[in-house]
Formats: structure tokens, sequence, C-alpha cells
């Protein structure tokens, strides 16, 4: 369950001079199927989300719009990830603690996950998450 399996991976892009086209298909393009699809949006300069793990949650997240960082933590090791284009996205597997700041402003983050939403995949205490890494 290391840092390194989670990466950036390229998605299809269709350039036209009307407009560019990508899209994404759920075990093809990411190694998972999309269960539930959300996006945070007039996110205020300067906050940051996250700051949780989940327990067996797959999650591919996209810059839609503007920028932001996605810090992850395996809890040996810290990676931050600058995302910035809507071809690319972050896979991010279970078991890393992550947040997610500097925000540009206008910017979308949109996550698509392997599961619906269940407060019981959450660990939203360091410590705790912590302490689940070193017990497995
Ligand atoms: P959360 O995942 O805790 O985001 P953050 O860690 O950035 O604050 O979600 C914030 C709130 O939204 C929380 O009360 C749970 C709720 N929520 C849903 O109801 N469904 C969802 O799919 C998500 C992602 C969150």
């Amino acid at each position: 369950m290391s840092i390194s399996e989670c990466k950036i991976i390229e998605l299809p892009k269709i350039t036209d001079p009307r407009g560019n086209l990508t899209f994404i298909e759920g075990e093809r393009h990411i190694p998972f199927d999309i269960k539930r699809v959300y996006y945070l949006y007039d996110v205020p300069g300067g906050s940051e989300r996250g700051a949780h793990a989940h327990k067996g949650l797959y999650q591919f997240i996209v810059a839609m719009s503007g920028s932001f960082d996605v810090v992850l933590d395996d809890g040996m090791e810290q990676k931050r990830f600058h995302l910035n284009r809507s071809y690319y996205g972050l896979y991010v597997t279970p078991m890393k603690w992550r947040f997610i700041d500097n925000f540009s402003s206008g910017s979308v983050c949109m996550v698509l996950a392997s599961n619906r939403y269940e407060e019981d995949d959450y660990i939203r205490d360091y410590d705790e998450f912590i302490h689940a890494i070193h017990s497995n």
C-alpha cells in the first residue's frame, strides 16, 4: 500500500480547434469501476480540503478547471502532486492520508470514486491512520 502505487494518469485527448475533448471509461482508463462522481467548486482562497484517509475507496482526482495540489501520505512518505490540466488525473489507492490545498480561484476538483459515500470508510484522525498502517 505504498505511495508509489498512486500516479498521474494521462487521459485521451481529442484536440479540435472547436474545443478539446477528453473522456474517461471506468476499468479502461482508470483501474476501477466508477460508482460515484463528486466535485469541489467555489473553494475560497487559502482553503484546505480532505485531511482524511479511506480504508477501501479508490479515487481518481482531476482538475477540471484551474489548479490545486494533492498531498498524499502513506505513513512513511509524503508526496505533493500539482494538478492543472483536465486531461491528467491522480489515481489514489486506499489507506493514503490526503489533503488538497493551493486552489487557484475558480478551480473545480472532480473526484471519481470506486464506491458510494460511506462515512465508515473514512479515517479522519491522523494518529488513528498511522496506528492502522502499523497494525497491518
Ligand atoms: P468530506 O469527504 O469530509 O470532504 P472534506 O474532507 O474535504 O471536508 O465531505 C464533506 C461533507 O460532505 C461530509 O459531511 C460528507 C459529505 N459528503 C457526502 O454526503 N457525499 C459525498 O459523496 C462526499 C464526498 C461528501
